[in-house]
């Protein structure tokens, strides 16, 4: 029995878009195949059980033939990965998993020399990932860590250690992987790469560091069942209640810090869904306690644009009691016990500054819990878009500064 999230509004508008069905209305567009780039939404119910086979006999060669994969991405083809391995990665992963290492999400020399430097003396294998194939980024790290490929094993086994995640059909990187006989998955056409999560792009790191990916499939398929979907659709008209009183920043909070690349998830998910046309509500994230010691005055007490989504995860994998040495309001306390207190107390805090929040109640952080995370946010995500009256599924401003960075190399 899956343990489910709940989700609390505290201090929020009345949300009178959440109308059951509407809601309902949207959902249906959704997954009726009419609407452009909305594959994701039946996704988690039409796993293709030949290409998650395929997915776990890849990461099986992955798991055999290195001791590092260096996943090579940037923004969607990034983000849900990292997520996922920060939060499952280091907990009920199969023993005998490489190190999962992330390359082409920057253009740091440093940080790509350091990562070459980390990598030498150990059996490599990549797998990149780019939706477009044309990537800056991720093309630059690929040629980087391809040439350390064919230093230490020769060009035909380099091969055999690459594995490409594409369009089936378009790009430069699929035109390669053809050609040289790299092991490559597609990512849908009609899945964009920040709903791309529960497709190769995030399955196949997932399965080679040994997270149990049909439990992600069984608590995405959790997430779209009608109650969750309904809360989804509350929390949804909630945020567009929210931005039409005014706030205008929504800023994700989490006291768990495995919980930070899913928030730059979620900050990317939420910015190119909803940041167009002169809407949207700006995301933004904190860690908790690490920023109440930087941002909390500000919160506290400084202009109120925002709001609060708090990730409150009720299980933590792991606690520590206070030892004896510590204060003595906190010594024999469990830790997770005294951050239980900081979240309260700061919630508490911040209602009574008349702050809104949203809590979101996470059971624990196992992988049918990250799984139902992704499409419940997937659905909040699309759901708001929809009636904030933008398109949620494109992403037309960030080609604007590509075309500047282009220029200025050419010239
Ligand atoms: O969500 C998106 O569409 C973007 O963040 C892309 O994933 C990102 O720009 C990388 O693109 P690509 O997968 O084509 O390399």
């Amino acid at each position: 029995m899956q343990k489910i999230l709940n989700v609390d509004f505290l201090g929020c508008p009345d949300a009178p878009a959440a109308s059951p069905e509407k809601i309902d209305g949207i959902y249906e567009g959704l997954i009726s195949g009419k609407e452009a780039f909305t594959g994701w939404a039946t996704l988690p119910g039409r796993a293709n059980a030949a290409e998650t086979a395929r997915i776990r006999e890849a990461a099986g060669r992955i798991r055999a033939q290195s001791e590092a994969l260096v996943v090579i991405g940037i923004g969607g083809s990034y983000l849900g990965a990292r997520a996922a391995m920060e939060i499952l990665g280091r907990y009920g992963a199969e023993p005998g998993a490489p190190e999962v290492l992330f390359a082409g999400q920057n253009i740091s020399g440093t940080y790509h020399a350091e990562l070459l430097d980390r990598l030498r003396g150990k059996d490599v294998s990549l797998c990149v990932v780019s939706k477009s194939g044309t990537t800056t980024e991720p093309n630059i790290a690929f040629a980087v860590l391809k040439e350390l490929l064919a230093e230490k094993y020769g060009k035909a086994e380099a091969a055999g250690r690459i594995y490409a995640i594409t369009d089936p059909s378009a790009g430069t990187l699929r035109a390669e992987a053809d050609a040289e006989g790299y092991e490559s998955f597609s990512i849908p056409p009609d899945i964009g790469g920040r709903y791309s999560v529960l497709t190769p792009v995030g399955l196949l790191p997932m399965a080679a560091a040994g997270i149990d990916v049909e439990a992600v499939l069984a608590g995405a398929r959790r997430a779209g069942e009608l109650d969750l979907r309904a809360v989804a659709g509350t929390m949804a008209a909630t945020r567009k209640a929210l931005l039409d009183s005014g706030k205008t920043v929504e800023i994700f909070e989490q006291y768990e810090p495995a919980l930070f690349y899913f928030a730059e998830w979620l900050k990317q998910l939420h910015g190119e869904s909803e940041g167009k046309d002169g809407t949207g509500l700006f995301p933004a994230a904190l860690s908790f306690s690490t920023d109440l010691h930087s941002m909390g005055q500000f919160l506290q007490e400084g202009k109120q644009i925002f709001f609060e989504t708090v990730l409150d995860v009720k299980e933590p994998q792991r606690d520590l009691t206070v030892p004896a040495g510590a204060d003595a309001l906190l010594a024999g306390k469990s830790m997770n016990a005294v951050n239980r207190a900081a979240k309260e107390g700061v919630i508490a805090a911040h209602r009574a500054a008349g702050i809104p929040v949203i809590k979101v109640g996470i059971p624990d952080l196992s992988p049918a819990t990250f799984g139902q995370l992704i499409y419940f946010f997937e659905l909040v995500c699309a759901f708001t878009g929809r009636l904030m009256g933008v398109d949620p599924f494109n992403q037309p401003g960030v080609e604007q500064y590509k075309k500047e960075m282009k220029r200025l190399l050419a010239e």
